[in-house]
């Protein structure tokens, strides 16, 4: 068995380069250069057989654009597997980046992160091959728009996968607050200083209470993801203590 990391990373993609820097800074770097995490790239047109190395073709039936090929993808994704069996490592989960797949969210960064190898699949032109998308075990978007590649996607799930795999982020408390991590938006956050252009402090978080601090938070929580995220909040099991929390809150509005 090898030295493996926390969590592997294999990336597919004509554009590798876009990965190098964003390996190298800040808690991505950190990650990286200590080896828990670990971002492999290849380009699938060094995975070409003819002279002109293409990774392109026009569609067949006709239309507009040019369709990724699927036997240099394929070709470069089977060499990913091949090295992590020869490495004793398990063959990555593939996913393949679209704007058709299902929507990324945390929960599913949540299930990436207790995988330990995402396959991140990035097309360009108008797509990929049918047939290569076949070979990937789930497909996968950052949402519903469309981008000019798969790349900018794949750096959105790698890193927020790797901010979940235990000592990438300096201070693990900070997950259990985030947003989404519990359904619901996070809390209002403060700085230095204490006025800003008029705007002061909530009083509340400068009391040294902690229990009044951790309610406010809460309530604040609550109301946040109820405006801004309705859906979310029709999921969420409120409990007596929350009830109450968004009743006060209603109450000090009203007098
Ligand atoms: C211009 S898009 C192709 C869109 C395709 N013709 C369609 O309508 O579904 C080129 C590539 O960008 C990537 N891409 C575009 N939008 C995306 C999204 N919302 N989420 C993930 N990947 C996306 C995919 O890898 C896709 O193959």
């Amino acid at each position: 068995m090898s030295d493996a990391p926390a969590q592997r990373f294999e990336v597919l993609s004509l554009f590798p380069e876009l990965f190098d820097d964003f390996a190298k800074v800040g808690l991505m770097g950190k990650a990286c250069a200590n080896g828990l995490i670990r971002i492999d790239t290849k380009n699938p047109r060094d995975f070409t057989t003819d002279r002109h190395r293409s990774v392109d073709d026009t569609p067949y039936g006709g239309g507009s654009g040019m369709v990724m090929r699927p036997d240099p993808l394929v070709a470069a994704m089977e060499d990913f597997d091949r090295e992590a069996a020869g490495r004793g490592e398990p063959r990555a989960h593939r996913v393949l980046l679209t704007p058709q797949g299902r929507v990324f969210d945390q929960g599913c960064a949540l299930d990436f992160a207790e995988k330990p190898a995402i396959m991140l699949i990035c097309g360009r032109y108008e797509g990929i091959d049918e047939r290569a998308c076949a070979l990937a075990d789930e497909q996968l978007s950052l949402g519903d728009f469309v981008l000019n590649g798969g790349e900018v996607a794949a750096l959105a799930v790698i890193e927020s996968v790797s901010r979940l795999i235990p000592g990438v982020l300096g201070n693990a408390e900070s997950l259990r607050v985030e947003s989404h991590e519990a359904g619901l938006l996070e809390h209002p956050q403060y700085t230095r200083p204490r006025v800003f252009r008029g705007a002061e402090v909530p009083a509340v978080l400068l009391s040294g209470d902690h229990g009044a601090i951790e309610r406010w938070r809460r309530q604040q929580a609550l109301l946040r993801t109820r405006a801004r995220r309705p859906e979310l909040f029709a999921s969420l099991q409120l409990d007596a203590g929350d009830r109450a929390l968004l009743e006060g809150a209603e109450q000090a509005e009203e007098a």
